[in-house]
């Protein structure tokens, strides 16, 4: 990517964030039904740029989901509730008094599924006056990065994401309802599998580039102890976002930020005690990470 990549587009416009993903897109209004040819450039950004963000976007539940589903269908988390007139969306809020935030570590959404989100929306309801950034890191990076001997070592090591992790005896559930305050948690549907093994490089079934797959659900190594495996997992996953494969993100009300979980991971700042955040959540259905 270089700097040409503003002018690639004929119907939008893209300006990057940080050198290394990002990019704020201007001429689309995503309230109304946008054409053919604009999505197709919306989806070329988004693989160009990983993530991409639009200001003053005028959104509801329904005109969210109905953008969303343009990209595919939607995967329901199974963990939390849905708005009551829109399940497939999810209002985050946190208020004052609310300790933990949603999203607070790196990580990439529902990667303990079978077949983890490919790409997630979040639409701001109601910001912070400052604080409650998201940060992003570019995952094809942080494989490139690594040497050719760790590169050969990870080759076809699977890592194994469970979506309920106890915390010393408590389930996510239960720590969830303590902690996240005002995000509604729910049980799982039963028929809904929440631990999977996937490959800790994986091959973007688009852009055919491989990337670190290394969120904060990996609990440990296939066919490994957990103590085994964590010295491993703790390296990879601190060195997958480091500075240099970071951006930052500074909402405003309206702003809408659509990224691709296959080849990025983000962390949502916990800044802001005293203030409120409201967000709007979509997730598109991904395919079996190879
Ligand atoms: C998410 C998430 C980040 C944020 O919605 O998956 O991690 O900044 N949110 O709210
Ligand atoms: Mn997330």
């Amino acid at each position: 990517m270089d700097g040409s990549q503003v002018n690639r587009y004929r119907y939008l416009q893209a300006q990057r964030i940080s050198g290394s993903l990002g990019a704020e897109i201007t001429g689309v209004d995503l309230s109304r039904p946008v054409d053919d040819a604009v999505l197709a450039e919306i989806r070329a950004a988004l693989l160009d740029h990983l993530v991409i963000f639009f200001r003053d976007q005028d959104m509801t539940p329904a005109t969210l989901l109905a953008f969303a589903r343009r990209f595919g269908e939607i995967h329901r988390h199974p963990f939390i509730a849905g708005m009551p007139d829109y399940p497939e969306v999810l209002e985050l809020a946190k208020k004052p008094g609310d300790k933990r935030n949603f999203g607070g570590d790196w990580h990439t959404d529902q990667m303990f599924a079978p077949e983890p989100a490919l790409g997630t929306m979040l639409w701001a309801k109601q910001v912070p006056e400052a604080g409650g950034d998201t940060m992003f890191a570019n995952q094809y990076l942080a494989y490139e990065a690594l040497s050719d001997g760790m590169k050969r070592m990870i080759a076809g090591v699977r890592g194994v994401c469970v979506g309920d992790k106890k915390k010393g005896g408590v389930s996510r559930m239960a720590n969830n309802a303590a902690t996240l305050g005002s995000v509604k948690t729910v049980e799982p549907p039963k028929d809904v599998q929440t631990t999977t093994a996937h490959p800790l490089v994986r091959t973007h079934p688009e852009t055919g580039r491989k990337s670190l797959y290394i969120g904060g659900h990996v609990h440990w190594l296939e066919d490994m102890t957990e103590e085994e495996s964590q010295p491993l997992i703790q390296y990879l996953h601190q060195h997958s976002y480091q500075p240099a494969f970071t951006c930052r993100f500074r909402w405003r009300k309206g702003s809408l930020a659509f990224w691709d979980n296959r080849c990025t991971q983000h962390f949502a700042i916990n800044d802001y005690p005293a203030e409120t955040r409201v967000m709007h959540r979509v997730t598109i259905r991904g395919d079996r990470p190879f």
